[in-house]
């Protein structure tokens, strides 16, 4: 198979890095990927959003299966066209992917169906959101409604923080014109669950977390993520299943009696609160960075799978259980607010227990990488224990030469306590 992968971050790195390993795929191409990802796949200047393109280049290079990497491309209407033209392709229609596109489409799902999440109002008028946020106790959830790369939600501990939240979203429409959903604020650890969903059927992929906000303690803002590991020693098997059969079974159900059946991955960002396992939302794509320390355990061909999918097989995934996995993300000085980009990004050496999954990097005229956006790269590894793998990961970073770029020290701290 011949086969494009849409995207160009650390996702779509290890999702490239996958399909290497598949005897079934001949020749992977990336849209628009990057200088890093250039050393794995032949990647092509189209645009993630530019749909038209996509089609174009797909048609010339006689694709097999194209694997869709971010929300933005399936939002455009990715699948729905490349569908309508015949080209095989994985992901969730524009109509399945409201349930990350729309935070009120995802609640009220859930309200209807019965899966559990917390309790929440939508807005779009700044006083009576202002005057409801007055009317509870803090902290104050704030999200905006849209496609904010992970960086539209808010928890404000003051008044203040969240009249300057809602202020932006509501009335500044800092990221576009969209609602605000202001939700229960829940406690408790929290997880990403992925599964490869065809209509009814749900394929389990294994647990990660990632560590959305910047710096160590879990201290500054949201981010897309700043790291992630896996396996999750405070998630039982029972918790697992749980999650499975009240939340991501339910979910694909639903979506199919709302007659717009998913398709692709499906991601649950799940909290374990002292009330059971709730959403925190759901994204209809890989996560990132939880897929660089998910696909590294997965040892089926993950080509032959997404291809016996969509053949409306269903194929069996199996995981390297044995062995923990921890990324770690290094990001641009200023991530998320303030990037500043052009760090020289150094090249590192790893073992091949190891990788390097690139995101905003470019090659300058001296072939050398530099930084282009706020996530540059994520280190990967697997060791034996969470522990080893977190040493063996920042003995690789904690020597590199770093200007200009940063990275949290303590990835993988919730599961050493
Ligand atoms: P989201 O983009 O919806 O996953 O939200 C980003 C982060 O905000 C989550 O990973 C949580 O840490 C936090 N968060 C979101 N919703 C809630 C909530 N209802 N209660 C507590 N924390 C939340
Ligand atoms: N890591 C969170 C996300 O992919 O949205």
């Amino acid at each position: 198979m011949k086969v494009l992968v849409v995207g160009g971050g650390g996702r779509e790195h290890a999702v490239v890095d996958a399909l290497s390993r598949s005897p079934q795929v001949s020749k992977i191409y990336c849209a628009p990927g990057n200088a890093g990802i250039a050393r794995q796949a032949e990647c092509v200047p189209v645009k993630d959003t530019d749909v038209e393109g996509l089609l174009s280049l797909a048609r010339e290079k006689e694709i097999d299966l194209t694997v869709v990497g971010p929300e933005a491309a399936l939002v455009a209407g990715i699948v729905d066209r490349f569908r309508e033209e015949g080209l095989r392709i994985f992901g969730p229609t524009k109509a399945a992917a409201r349930i990350e596109s729309s935070k009120e489409f995802a609640k009220d799902l859930m309200g209807r169906y019965g899966i559990p999440t917390a309790g929440y109002r939508a807005f779009d008028d700044y006083r009576k959101a202002s005057e409801y946020v007055r009317s509870r106790p803090l902290p104050a959830v704030l999200k905006y409604d849209g496609l904010a790369a992970g960086k539209g939600v808010v928890i404000a501990r003051t008044m203040e923080e969240a009249d300057a939240a809602l202020r932006d979203m509501l009335l500044d429409d800092k990221f576009g014109k969209g609602r605000v959903v202001v939700e229960d604020f829940l406690t408790g650890p929290e997880f990403s669950f992925m599964c490869f969903v065809s209509g009814r059927k749900v394929l389990p992929m294994v647990l990660a977390q990632d560590h959305k906000r910047a710096f160590d303690g879990d201290k500054g803002p949201n981010t897309g993520g700043m790291g992630a590991y896996s396996p999750l020693p405070f998630i039982t098997a029972e918790d697992e299943r749980y999650a499975l059969e009240k939340v991501l079974q339910p979910t694909a159900d639903a979506m199919v009696a709302e007659g717009c059946p998913f398709e692709g991955v499906l991601y649950g960002g799940l909290m374990k609160t002292p009330q059971g396992i709730k959403v925190i939302e759901f994204n209809a794509r890989f996560g990132d960075p939880e897929t660089e320390v998910v696909l590294p355990k997965l040892t089926s061909d993950l080509g032959a799978g997404i291809s016996a999918i969509l053949d409306g097989e269903t194929p069996e995934f199996t995981w390297d259980e044995s062995n923990a996995t921890l990324g770690v993300v290094i990001a641009s000085n200023g991530y998320p607010e303030n990037v500043s980009k052009g760090a020289r990004v150094p090249e590192i050496e790893v073992d091949e227990d190891s990788h390097v999954y690139y995101a905003g990097v470019a090659s300058d005229e001296h072939g050398n990488l530099v930084a282009n956006s706020g996530r540059v790269l994520l280190v990967e590894t697997s060791a034996p224990d969470i522990k080893s793998a977190q040493d063996k990961v920042y003995a690789i970073i904690d020597k590199l030469e770093l200007r200009g770029l940063f990275y949290r020290h303590d990835i993988g701290f919730k599961a050493l306590k």
